[in-house]
């Protein structure tokens, strides 16, 4: 996936209108998007093609992925069904359920994110003690593309030597929640942010100041 300015804007707005303003501002700078539940859960589905059609943007949807196989190819196929380019899938649930994940994207020509370790301080609890065994298995099963926390680069860093240079590494946890985007590019391929733009009384200055900072 091509990421312009290796910034992905997470949309975690509530309404179609909000994002679409949002987008319109942003859009010089930011060609990937990244839709997540609070803004399909308020307008649906079909967000998806709204935004990917109206601003020609790679559509990564954050629906982290984590039932049994069964469930995640449907939940896999709708989205891709829906428009999607990509979905971030949970690696904790195991092999078949992200073999699912997989096969999904396969047959749709489209591609999967495998979450190792999440940002946020609770991830601390039960999930970094696994993630890196989490990244191994990605690597195993031929997995290129992973999330990993931009809020501690130790990890990030870890989980970037254990996936290898060759594979995309999309970071969230800049701006609001600690994570600085210059030292988070020295490990992942692309940062993600949400509230520090969509938040912003000036997305595409805030935008700007990421991409220079
Ligand atoms: P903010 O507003 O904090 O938004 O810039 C961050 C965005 O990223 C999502 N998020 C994650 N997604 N793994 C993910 O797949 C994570 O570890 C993670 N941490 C935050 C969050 O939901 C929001 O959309």
């Amino acid at each position: 996936m091509n990421i312009k300015n290796n910034l992905i804007l997470a949309l975690d707005v509530t309404n179609k209108d909000k994002a679409i303003e949002i987008c319109k501002e942003v859009s010089p700078y930011i060609n990937t998007i990244k839709i997540g539940y609070p803004l399909t859960l308020a307008e649906g589905l079909e967000i998806i093609k709204i935004i990917k059609d109206e601003f020609g943007a790679n559509i990564i949807c954050d629906y982290k992925v984590a039932d049994i196989d069964a469930t995640n190819s449907k939940i896999c196929d709708l989205t891709f069904d829906a428009g999607a380019d990509a979905i971030i899938c949970h690696g904790f649930v195991g092999s078949d359920s992200v073999q699912a994940c997989l096969d999904s994207a396969n047959k749709h020509e489209k591609e999967i994110f495998l979450l190792t370790e999440m940002s946020h301080p609770g991830a601390k609890m039960f999930l970094q003690k696994d993630a890196e065994a989490i990244a191994k298995m990605g690597v195993d099963m031929g997995i290129t593309n992973y999330v990993a926390p931009a809020t501690r680069l130790d990890r990030l860093s870890e989980i970037r030597n254990i996936v290898g240079d060759d594979a995309c590494i999309i970071s969230p946890g800049v701006g609001k929640q600690g994570g600085d985007a210059k030292k988070t590019l020295e490990f992942a391929s692309a940062i993600i942010v949400g509230r520090s733009i969509y938040e912003s009384d000036n997305p595409a200055l805030a935008c700007e100041k990421i991409i220079k900072d």
